[in-house]
């Protein structure tokens, strides 16, 4: 058999493989051996690769390939793994976000090589879908490449996570897909090498680069989860994008998958949050500006630890709703802690879990399995909002956006319509935060201000903590 033989047949193992991580990733207990998959596929489809590269090496005799592959392979694991190692969970979106920029960036480099060096086909029809391929891969590689950087500004902090309000966006949006549906046509009816073509693939990158960035920072920041994944997907389709130009098989299928698993997570996402699935794709939502705190929602009230303790102590019911501000105090071995002790005494504590909590799917899930806290007692939010005006005391810990009445009080906020934990008809809220600051989509919270709420400030570790202490 010849190395192009057994390549292929390695990169049909290695999409197998993907498609096992993939089904393994999708259950809590199967999440390990999903990604046990997904890492021998990856190994496997490298060493396939460099494999062909060897082989149509010895062909073409180009003898810079092999060393040059061979850097960039060291060099990139290099980064790579040094970024895993030090990125906190809080900062993995704001990092998913600029590794989809680099999927983006390589598809637009792949479809301007693709654009110099030719189709070196021998038939018109067969020229056509090349530079089809080229034009297709570069608009979708740009669009991916800007709109992941700005989502990697906004979800670091580096950029205001307030929605881009510039008058007419939608004609923006869809102009620019109508001028580069024109500039595609144009680009494949002219001749290859012409200076023409040049000019018109040089707009084309340009409008698909302004679009990218246009379309995410329209975008305001409580609905960022879906762009990260909707980012996703589009990284996924340029990555097939370029499998097309290369004709490389497995590219096409890995990113064929990335690409629609991306957007039926976008599609959850967007049922979740009660968003148009088709708007989010046109960049559409999130348009109204954040309401700002001009509403008076009058005095807020003040409980310590001590207290606190007393009013769980003489609970029979507690849900505890986590959030990011849990992630970042790492309260999640304290809180824990807690569970178990009220538990111990006879204290129902169960937990709701918001389909956005924190900054990336499964945030407050993955922490609180880190910290042991059995599986049963940790709830979606569709299966606890039910019991709230049942339950006698919510521990909101760290979280802000996601039990924020206004969403459902308020049609012009920028929250508005979004589900959330209706934490305000149990019988007492004891909210752990730092400040009154509001949460990440810059909205001010009335929870605060309901007479049944009650603020612990300072750091949720600390607090926890304290409260465990307190607990006789
Ligand atoms: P947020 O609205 O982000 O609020 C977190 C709160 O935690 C803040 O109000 C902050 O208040 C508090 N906090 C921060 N550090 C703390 C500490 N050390 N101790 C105590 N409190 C602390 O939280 P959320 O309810 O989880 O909502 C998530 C938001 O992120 C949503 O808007 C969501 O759309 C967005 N988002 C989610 C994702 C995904 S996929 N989950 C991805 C991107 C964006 P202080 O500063 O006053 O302490």
């Amino acid at each position: 058999m010849d190395i192009y033989s057994v390549s292929n047949a390695a990169y049909i193992v290695a999409a197998l493989l993907f498609i096992l991580s993939l089904a393994g990733l999708s259950r809590h207990e199967s999440a390990k051996s999903g990604l046990t998959y997904g890492i021998v596929g990856m190994a496997v489809a490298l060493v396939a690769t460099v494999l062909l590269v060897i082989d149509q090496n010895s062909d073409y005799g180009s003898g810079a390939t092999i060393p040059l592959m061979l850097i960039a392979v060291v060099v990139g694991a290099g980064i790579g793994l040094w970024r895993a190692k030090i990125v906190e969970m809080t900062g993995m979106p704001e990092l998913i976000a600029a590794l989809h920029s680099f999927v983006g960036l390589a598809a637009v480099l792949i479809g301007v090589n693709g654009h110099l060096e030719g189709s070196h086909e021998p038939l018109a029809s067969l020229i056509n879908i090349h530079e089809a391929e080229v034009s297709i891969g570069i608009f979708i590689g740009a669009v991916t490449f800007t709109g992941s950087i700005v989502a990697n500004l906004k979800l670091s902090g580096k950029m205001k996570s307030d929605p881009l309000m510039l008058p007419g966006k939608n004609v923006i949006n869809v102009g620019s897909l109508a001028v580069f549906a024109i500039l595609t046509v144009v680009y494949v009816s002219g001749h290859e090498g012409d200076t023409l073509q040049d000019v018109v693939l040089v707009a084309l990158t340009v409008l698909a680069l302004a679009l990218g960035w246009h379309l995410v920072a329209s975008i305001g920041g409580g609905d960022m989860p879906v762009v990260v994944s909707m980012l996703n997907s589009y990284s996924g389709w340029a990555a097939a994008a370029s499998g097309f130009l290369l004709g490389n098989d497995l590219l096409i299928v890995t990113g064929a998958l990335v690409g629609s698993s991306g957007a039926y997570l976008s599609y959850i996402m967007c049922k979740a949050m009660n968003r148009s699935f088709i708007s989010v794709i046109a960049g559409g939502f999130g348009i109204a500006p954040p309401s700002g705190d001009a509403v008076d929602y009058g005095e807020h009230r003040e409980i310590q630890a001590e207290a606190a303790a007393d009013l769980l102590a003489s609970a029979s019911s507690v849900v505890i709703t986590p959030g990011y501000g849990m992630a970042v105090a790492q309260a999640q071995y304290p809180v824990a802690e807690l569970t178990a002790k009220l538990r111990a005494k006879g204290v129902e504590v169960r937990f709701g879990i918001h389909p956005v909590a924190g900054r990336l799917p499964g945030h407050m899930n993955v922490l609180l399995a880190e910290a042991k806290v059995p599986y049963d007692i940790v709830l979606e939010m569709d299966e606890i909002n039910d019991d709230f005006p049942s339950t006698d005391v919510v521990l909101v810990i760290g979280a802000n956006d996601t039990v924020n009445p206004a969403a459902l009080d308020e049609p012009n906020s920028p929250i508005a319509g979004m589900p959330v934990l209706e934490v305000w008809n149990a019988r007492d809220v004891i909210v752990f935060k730092r400040s009154m600051a509001p949460g990440y989509a810059g909205v001010q919270n009335p929870l605060f201000f309901k007479e049944n709420s009650q603020m612990l400030f300072g750091d949720a570790k600390d607090k926890v903590e304290e409260i465990v202490r307190n607990l006789s």
